[in-house]
């Protein structure tokens, strides 16, 4: 896969970049190092184009996605995982990721698919990726979500569906509301930073 990977301090978390349909593997660098300027950064682009626009995985339509699809993308960015800390020599247990929108939405779809795929995740406006999947046991590991009341792609019961699944999943979630709508707000980021210190340093 594209992506790009910057060192960092080795007891501070890698943090896995995962842009938002028709971004690329630069697009969140601001972002982390507002979130943690001194860890690793393993960005990466997604594998899928939708008209010329990077993505994580296909879609039917908005909000409906391809499932076959992005089971396989799921797969193959767990198995990329796996050959990125090989090759940067990093913990691959020691990953957190931060994804907004469709880069939100394949990071929950790890946590749905793989047990110790994340150390933990920040997922900006996610959707629920999956239904009818029962999860791997999430043992505690610690997800933030950002939502905003008023997104008109995401309906305020599908934060919570998604937030009840993963407590299910015994994941410790921590739900976050902007009054917005689909974009990443500062007081969201602001939120998250505290979170991610609180829970990782
Ligand atoms: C998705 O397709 O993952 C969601 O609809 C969010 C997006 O527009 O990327």
């Amino acid at each position: 896969m594209i992506h790009l990977f910057k060192e960092g301090q080795p007891e501070h978390p890698v943090l896995l970049l995962l842009h938002g349909t028709g971004g690329n593997e630069r697009d969140l660098l601001p972002l982390a190092a507002y979130i943690d300027p001194q860890a690793a950064v393993l960005s990466v682009r997604g594998n899928v184009s939708e008209q010329g626009m990077p993505r994580f995985f296909r879609r039917l339509a908005e909000g409906v996605f391809d499932e076959e699809d992005l089971i396989y993308r799921t797969k193959e960015l767990n198995d990329f995982l796996d050959d990125a800390a090989k090759q940067y020599t990093f913990n691959r247990k020691n990953i957190v990721a931060l994804g907004f929108s469709n880069g939100a939405n394949i990071a929950g779809s790890l946590l749905f698919h793989y047990q110790e795929a994340l150390k933990g995740a920040i997922l900006c406006h996610p959707m629920v990726p999956r239904r009818g999947l029962s999860l791997p046991k999430l043992a505690g590991t610690p997800v933030f979500i950002g939502a905003g009341r008023r997104d008109p792609l995401i309906p305020q019961e599908e934060t919570l569906e998604l937030e009840d699944i993963l407590i299910q999943a015994d994941a410790k979630v921590l739900l976050h509301w902007e009054e917005g709508g689909h974009q990443l707000t500062q007081t969201e980021l602001h939120a998250a930073q505290r979170w991610y210190s609180k829970t990782f340093l």
